[in-house]
């Protein structure tokens, strides 16, 4: 049936647009995964289910649930059944195209025990259509989006004793998507494997209050260019990491990503960066827009709806450059700076090292209100204090 969904659309596609053959495939790739897929599900129940850590002791991403899934790919016979199984390691040909090309793309997304011990998730649609369109970029065969959160929804379900008892903790879901083409040929994979591993992860903000972080703002290095790959999560992440540990060799915490000429301020560490300021027309919420080096955050996303439909100050996605804060900083206009992401909601930031001097950021000292308004309001959703369309059940 997939194969002769694949070669009507492959037919149609070739007769109708010749020019877009690189749609033509990918949409016959996206007919193969059928809308039944999740219902075809296979599940092997793991015999030896691990004690289930305590949420106090977690680290960020080390500790596994006891299933995992997997959804195989290839050209030659479409999308299998996907599975759930044991967790496990991967067998991997040693020259599949994720090890040498990066052929690869993730997603961050979290479920969360709710105060009514429902576990839901948050806007979860949007990490899959980001991932979508990661597959697209990385060349990788698309899917159905719903499907596949289908199937996400399923090994929560299996595993839902991990996601931990505590409105401080959740689970931590990454999708992850490889090419596994067992050949050197830099070309479209010829094979490919999603999998789901889920993580219990702990408060991001230990003591239960802010900690506001330092940054490196330099301009000698860079995260993503026009043209390039920063709106994607896909295989470019590696690369930070060395300018992440040369910040904390400089005394910060995380990196302060600038970009171009004009020193324009685009994200923080593996955060979305927003300025709340006053200017001449009063009070503004500001965040870069998205041109194509900025990650589209779900939190970003969640906070520009929020920040618009209170109507009490301006929220405005536009670009801003160093020398624009460093001006405000000065006038004293700057309230709070903080980052926005799954991992903390909002992480303030509290100062700035930029060309050998250190710029203190009055976050803290505005509250920060807006920050913890922001913080109350999402994780009120997320554990159920405030019914939301935005938090759909697993269970
Ligand atoms: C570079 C980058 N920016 C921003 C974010 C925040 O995105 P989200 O709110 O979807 O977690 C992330 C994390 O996924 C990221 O990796």
């Amino acid at each position: 049936n997939c194969n002769l969904k694949t070669i009507i659309v492959f037919v149609a596609c070739s007769a109708l647009v010749p020019s877009s053959s690189l749609f033509c495939s990918t949409s016959l790739r996206l007919a193969c995964l059928s809308p039944s897929q999740a219902a075809d599900i296979t599940i092997e129940r793991n015999t030896a289910c691990k004690p289930k850590p305590d949420p106090s002791t977690l680290l960020f991403g080390k500790q596994f649930s006891d299933h995992m899934l997997t959804i195989n790919w290839s050209e030659k016979d479409g999308w299998e059944a996907p599975q759930i199984k044991p967790f496990q390691n991967l067998s991997l040909h040693p020259a599949s195209s994720a090890l040498h090309y990066s052929i690869e793309l993730f997603e961050g997304m979290k479920a969360y025990r709710g105060v009514d011990n429902h576990i839901r998730l948050f806007r979860p649609m949007l990490n899959m259509e980001r991932m979508h369109r990661s597959a697209n970029r990385s060349s990788l065969p698309l899917f159905d989006k719903g499907e596949l959160l289908e199937c996400i929804k399923k090994l929560v379900d299996i595993d839902q004793e991990w996601v931990p008892y505590s409105q401080e903790a959740s689970l931590y879901i990454r999708p992850t998507y490889i090419g596994t083409e067992p050949s050197l040929g830099v070309s479209r994979p010829g094979k490919a494997m999603i999998f789901v591993i889920i993580s219990p992860v702990g408060p991001y903000f230990a003591t239960g209050s802010f900690n506001p972080v330092s940054l490196l703002a330099d301009p000698a290095f860079v995260r993503a260019w026009k043209g390039g790959v920063g709106a994607y999560k896909m295989g470019n992440y590696g690369p930070t990491i060395a300018v992440q540990s040369e910040a904390v060799r400089r005394g910060c915490q995380q990196v302060l990503w600038l970009y171009g000429e004009d020193e324009q301020i685009t994200e923080v560490g593996t955060m979305n960066l927003f300025i709340y300021w006053t200017n001449k027309e009063g009070k503004e919420l500001v965040t870069p827009p998205l041109d194509g080096i900025i990650l589209p955050g779900v939190t970003r996303q969640s906070l520009l709806d929020l920040g618009r439909s209170w109507g009490e100050f301006k929220v405005t996605e536009r670009t801003m450059d160093m020398k624009e804060l460093l001006g405000a900083l000065d006038a004293g206009r700057v309230l709070e700076v903080f980052g926005a992401g799954t991992a903390c909601v909002v992480c303030p930031v509290g100062s700035l090292l930029y060309k050998g001097k250190t710029y203190q950021i009055p976050t803290m000292q505005n509250g920060p209100d807006l920050a913890k308004r922001f913080y109350k309001e999402l994780t009120d959703i997320q554990y159920g204090r405030t019914p939301s369309e935005w938090a759909p059940l697993v269970v």
